[in-house]
């Protein structure tokens, strides 16, 4: 029996590998992977979050996951971080990493590996954070102690972007209403429909990658069975999810070149407006398992 949970979990970790080289090219493209004030400016808000107030500057961090750069690239521009390491399975995810470094001017340390085995010596680094990575690794317990490990004592952890168990349920409804919705939508934008469109498709390998959606409950068992203290996990995006899968969904239907320009703008703009609502009111006070994502930190002792 752990024989063969162990083969799979090498499936998955191979196939992760093996997936996210070939996204990694058009990877910023596909997210909108922004490193200019605007993803600063996001990243900046979704480390607040899960820290539940500003800290920093971090003098040593590390990123796992680290994919293109989104949170590290950014986090440097910011002046949070002075010296970031950044490791991820995927070597194709790193070049493309080292690219946008070049790029942008900042210098970041790269090394490809497993988040269940770190390869960095004990109480390497005083941040240790990542972003939508958690959900790829097999074994989280192995991780967690690898966090822990790597991580210098007072140091911190900070997970955003992690999808909640309830959170994946709740976008079936807006994509359903959507595709009801889409010819209607359709003809009073003047677009015509596109075959094969359809936000669901997953290339795959994909369907393999993505191998948790997570009740907070369970991350807070693995965080405090590793060894972590003042464990906070808070939701982000309910009402901007929805509407946003609605969105994704509409848009799917749609030729691209004959989406208007007009309606682009303002599918983006209600999105962010939503978001704020998300964030000044609902964040707040609902419970975090009712939202898209999981936010999270907690800190290895003294
Ligand atoms: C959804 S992408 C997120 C990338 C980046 N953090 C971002 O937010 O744009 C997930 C990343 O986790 C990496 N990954 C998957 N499994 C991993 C593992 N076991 N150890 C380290 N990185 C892993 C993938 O290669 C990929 O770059």
């Amino acid at each position: 029996m752990a024989a063969a949970a162990d083969a799979s979990a090498e499936r998955i970790r191979d196939v992760n590998t093996r997936y996210h080289d070939l996204a990694a090219d058009s990877y910023d493209a596909k997210w909108g992977i922004d490193f200019a004030e605007t993803g600063r400016a996001q990243v900046r808000a979704k480390l607040e979050k899960a820290l539940g107030g500003s800290g920093g500057p971090w003098e040593r961090a590390l990123e796992v996951g680290a994919g293109t750069g989104y949170f590290s690239l950014n986090l440097l521009g910011s002046g949070l971080i002075r010296d970031a390491t950044a490791t991820d399975i995927s070597p194709g995810m790193l070049r493309a990493l080292e690219a946008n470094a070049a790029e942008l001017g900042l210098d970041v340390e790269t090394v490809a590996g497993d988040a269940e085995e770190l390869p960095f010596p004990d109480a390497s680094f005083d941040l240790v954070l990542g972003h939508a990575v958690l959900h790829h690794i097999p074994d989280l317990d192995r991780a967690a102690s690898e966090l822990y490990r790597v991580l210098e004592p007072g140091g911190t952890i900070a997970f955003c972007g992690e999808p909640s168990a309830y959170g994946d349920r709740f976008a079936a409804l807006p994509k359903h209403a959507a595709m009801v919705a889409a010819p209607l939508w359709r003809r009073a934008l003047g677009a015509d429909g596109r075959d094969g469109g359809d936000p669901d498709y997953k290339h795959p390998l994909e369907a393999e990658v993505d191998v948790h959606a997570f009740a907070p409950a369970t991350i807070h068992g693995v965080l405090a069975d590793a060894g972590f203290t003042a464990i906070r996990i808070r939701g982000e995006e309910l009402l901007s999810s929805l509407y946003g899968w609605w969105l994704r969904t509409l848009e799917s239907t749609a030729v691209p070149d004959e989406i208007p320009d007009r309606w682009r703008l303002f599918a983006f703009r209600s999105y962010l407006a939503l978001q704020s609502l998300d964030r000044v009111v609902l964040e707040p006070r609902l419970p975090p398992a009712l939202f898209y994502n999981l936010v999270l930190s907690a800190r290895k002792p003294l």
